[in-house]
């Protein structure tokens, strides 16, 4: 047999192979020291130096070919395996997952879920409105005109309108999405309203940007009571405190009438605040009956309609319930500080589980 005989039949040899045993054997047998390339060259040495010159080339074409064909059937197995072990491999759905999460909930996004999910099971849907506001949504049609004193109660930070337009407004508070949504809905309308608000203020319990959750009921019935009852449920909720003591006071805002401000009671030992109980009082929230003419600026019939509202600082209640002494911490983007303070994804309970 001549060796270009030889070399198809080696060559489909290799091809032929399905395991890199197989393979590895094939080479041996061809290339290894006893193999049958080395032989034929020992042969050589009996030829004349002729036959030796164009046998010797040919045995070393062949011999180029063999490792060539290995080198290639060998990535074609490989790959072959490899397709075959991830054709077979299923996941195990039953192991436990890998809970070293890498970031964390901010103390402000979480006391956000904690409190729309107490509305949620009152019933309240979420409303959303934007950052810039109009002077006509944040102050006048919330019983605000220019040059009243109402207006120094928030500093407002103004954001130049267009040529000939009225200044926008940073919202000072999150009231802008009552207007907005008795504006484009007509009662009943029972909303929360969270959102990021603005005033030019800054010092360890201030800072110019914070949040609020507004609420807003309106209906042909609402009363003082449904409003004090709803938040009552809402705050013993929030702080897990049964026996809750809490106490409204008498206070002033142009959109509510008459109006309130909530607090609660509270102790402090060793540093430590404690939710519920004692003798200091701390403010948590305003609120009050829709003053009529806030309906009426937003469409809705006063003689036909009333509600109540309510406000607070999403900032203030989370301190008090996660125990944050410095509101600067909220705001410091420090990596140290949200490990501590923050939430791990997966801890975020819905209250049926709590
Ligand atoms: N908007 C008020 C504030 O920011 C809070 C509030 C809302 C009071 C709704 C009464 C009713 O101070």
């Amino acid at each position: 047999m001549s060796l270009s005989d030889d070399k198809h039949k080696i060559t489909d040899q290799i091809n032929q192979t399905n395991s890199l045993k197989e393979l590895e054997e094939l080479r041996l047998e061809y290339l290894g020291k006893k193999g049958f390339i080395p032989n034929e060259m020992k042969l050589l040495g009996s030829l004349s130096i002729e036959e030796k010159k164009s046998k010797g080339q040919e045995l070393n074409q062949l011999k180029q070919l063999i490792e060539e064909s290995i080198k290639e059937q060998k990535i074609y197995i490989e790959n072959a395996d490899l397709n075959q072990k991830i054709k077979n491999e299923n996941i195990d759905i039953t192991l436990p997952a890998n809970l070293n999460s890498k970031g964390k909930i901010h103390p402000i996004t979480q006391t956000t879920f904690d409190i729309i999910e107490i509305f949620g099971h009152l019933n309240y849907s979420v409303e959303t409105g934007p950052d810039i506001e109009t002077d006509f949504n944040n102050f006048s049609a919330l019983n605000i005109p220019s040059h009243h004193p109402a207006r120094e109660m928030q500093d407002t930070f103004y954001v130049e309108g267009k040529k000939n337009e009225e200044n926008n407004v940073l919202r000072t508070h999150t009231s802008p999405v009552q207007v907005r949504t008795m504006l484009k809905t007509k009662p009943p309308i029972k909303i929360i309203v969270p959102g990021r608000t603005y005033r030019s203020d800054s010092d360890s319990t201030h800072t110019p940007m914070f949040h609020q959750v507004e609420g807003l009921v309106v209906n042909k019935n609402a009363t003082m009571a449904d409003l004090k009852s709803t938040l009552i449920v809402f705050l013993k909720e929030f702080f897990h405190v049964e026996d809750l003591k809490y106490r409204f006071r008498p206070s002033y805002f142009p959109f509510t009438e008459p109006s309130a401000e909530m607090d609660v009671a509270y102790t402090k030992k060793n540093n430590v605040i404690k939710i519920g109980e004692g003798d200091e009082w701390l403010e948590v929230l305003g609120c009050g009956m829709v003053n009529p003419k806030v309906l009426e600026n937003c469409n809705i019939d006063p003689q036909i309609y009333q509600g109540f509202a309510f406000g607070m600082g999403i900032e203030r209640l989370s301190m008090l319930k996660y125990g944050i002494t410095d509101m600067r911490g909220l705001f410091d983007v420090n990596y140290k500080w949200l490990e501590h303070f923050g939430f791990n994804a997966l801890d975020i309970k819905t209250r049926s589980e709590i």
